[in-house]
């Protein structure tokens, strides 16, 4: 197994470092670069469909979260993203044009695949986006959407998570295509935005050194608060997730404009703020949380583009900069940044990186 890892030290840090090329892969799949369109998908038309209903657990839901702002923004597509564990002991309502999206790197989480099972018995059409092809999931969807992320070890979620945004991005443009709600010219855009992400996860990876920084700092705390707005919501969620998962620092993720209903009561002095806070439309709102905290005496790390960086320059007690790229796909580098924090803050505290007390990488039992 130690083969396996190469020159990584754990796997999890390996599957960071793998991105480029899976990322590059998951891409190449959805998308035809010579036409620069998304791939039409034999059995995906979503141009009829009233409802998307994205179930997921963990890492996976996040990323339905996240796909949840680019169904909308560019196909007009409602959409409702669900726990598993919740969605099918809630006795779920479906509605006529409804159609299911169960997302699992594994293919047998087992509240996932009863979530499916149910949908099923309701004749809601479902499809799976799996990294697993020969898992239960995708012998039991009615269609399969691969991740080629590859088999992923460590036990928090890295390249699936970025595999499944990928694929998202791409059925969501597709969508839009489908329902006419975006253009050719955007349709380019984003295909040219995607296929440029190998490049860009590789740079974005050159922010180690001063997350490597950052790490011991964090690492001495016993809580973190993850704030972004928009698609960096969820990101804040997940990027929370991860820090449990493997540092066992307990940190929570918030939308930035909640920050005023609850949080900002934990803010004292020194207490480790991270923020989301790209530059575009949101961004000045984003601004005045970081503002708000730091007056309170947090110690404020923004994750953000070098134009944010600038705008933010003498408000940030760190800034983590990933490389630009259209804001919609934003969240994959973003997701580079978060997964080397938790990584080197676990490191740092010397535990199990790739096999974290009481979790397991695929919950197949309740
Ligand atoms: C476990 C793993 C997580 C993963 C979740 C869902 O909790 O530790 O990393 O996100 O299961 O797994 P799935 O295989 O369905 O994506």
């Amino acid at each position: 197994v130690a083969a396996e890892k190469g020159n990584y030290r754990h796997f999890m840090q390996k599957e960071i470092f793998d991105q480029p090329d899976v990322i590059g892969r998951t891409a190449s799949h959805y998308v035809d670069p010579v036409a620069n369109v998304i791939r039409t998908i034999e059995g995906v038309d979503l141009s009829e469909t009233d409802r998307l209903l994205i179930v997921a657990c963990g890492t996976a839901a996040f990323a339905g979260q996240v796909a949840r702002y680019w169904f909308a923004e560019l196909a007009g597509l409602a959409c409702e993203v669900e726990i598993a564990s919740e969605f099918r002991y809630r006795a779920p309502t479906f509605l006529k044009g409804d159609r299911a999206l169960f997302i699992s790197q594994s293919g047998e989480t087992a509240d996932t695949l009863e979530a499916m099972r149910l949908c099923a018995e309701h004749r809601v059409p479902s499809m799976a986006l799996i990294n697993t092809v020969h898992s239960t999931m995708a012998r039991e969807a009615d269609l399969v959407l691969p991740t080629l992320a590859g088999p992923e070890i460590g036990v928090a979620s890295t390249k699936a998570f970025t595999c499944q945004l990928t694929a998202l991005a791409c059925l969501a443009a597709l969508a839009g295509r489908q329902r006419g709600r975006i253009g050719a010219a955007r349709e380019r855009e984003i295909v040219e935005a995607l296929l440029g992400m190998p490049a860009r996860v590789s740079k974005a990876l050159d922010c180690e050194a001063e997350i490597v920084k950052l790490a011991p700092e964090l690492a001495e705390h016993r809580t973190v608060l993850y704030l972004g707005r928009g698609p960096d919501f969820p990101m804040a969620l997940e990027a929370a997730l991860k820090l449990k998962e493997i540092s066992y620092i307990h940190a929570e993720g918030y939308a930035a404009g909640e920050l005023k209903h609850g949080p900002i009561a934990l803010v004292e002095e020194g207490v480790p703020v991270i923020v989301l806070a790209p530059s575009g439309p949101q961004f000045e709102k984003t601004r005045s949380s970081i503002q708000q905290v730091r007056s309170r005496g947090a110690r404020v790390t923004g994750i953000t583009d070098a134009s944010g960086a600038q705008a933010l320059q003498g408000e940030l007690s760190q800034a983590i900069v990933i490389p630009d790229s259209d804001p919609l796909i934003r969240p994959i580098l973003e997701a580079v940044a978060v997964q080397l924090i938790a990584y080197h803050v676990a490191v740092y505290k010397g535990t199990d990186v790739d096999q974290p007390r009481n979790l397991a990488k695929s919950v197949t039992v309740e």
